[in-house]
């Protein structure tokens, strides 16, 4: 049995240590807002924050997260960053089919969590590593200035 902390509530689950964080949260708890994508930590749908840092889930065994609290795409909403992302994406309609806008979100609201006014190339840095099949790049670099530009 491993204690998690996803969203401020703290979880049982009966999983091996080994198992992906992204696993746990998808088919054990039926939080399906965190994707799967490409399973090896290279597209960023999985991206969630451990100890406040953007992290894929599909590399992170549930056993090396400890203490640490976790938020999800369904919990991000209640920080004051991830309140002000939600809502620039809305405005904005950064989405098109949305696959991968819950890593997008999740790495956009650590970002401004750590750098409230970013740069072009802070915004560039920290959302490179997200992948958008759609190519919805420039209405995320978008949304993250409209985020940053809400006080
Ligand atoms: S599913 Fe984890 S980075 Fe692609
Ligand atoms: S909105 Fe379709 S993959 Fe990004």
């Amino acid at each position: 049995m491993i204690k998690i902390s996803i969203n401020g509530t703290v979880h049982d689950v009966e999983v091996e240590q080994d198992t992906p964080l992204l696993w746990v949260l998808r088919d054990v708890l039926g939080m399906t807002g965190t994707k799967f994508g490409c399973g090896v930590a290279q597209c960023g749908a999985c991206t969630v924050h451990v100890d406040g840092t953007p992290v894929r889930s599909c590399q992170l065994a549930v056993g090396d997260v400890g203490d640490m609290p976790v938020v999800t795409i369904e919990g991000i909403g209640a920080t004051p960053a991830g309140a002000k992302v939600q809502k620039a994406w809305m405005d904005l309609q950064v989405a098109q089919c949305g696959y991968c806008q819950s890593g997008q979100i999740m790495a956009a609201a650590a970002l401004l969590t750590q750098t409230p006014a970013p740069t072009d190339a802070d915004i560039d840095a920290a959302m490179a590593g997200n992948i958008c099949r759609c190519g919805t790049y420039v209405r995320i670099r978008d949304g993250v200035k409209r985020a940053a530009s809400q006080a």
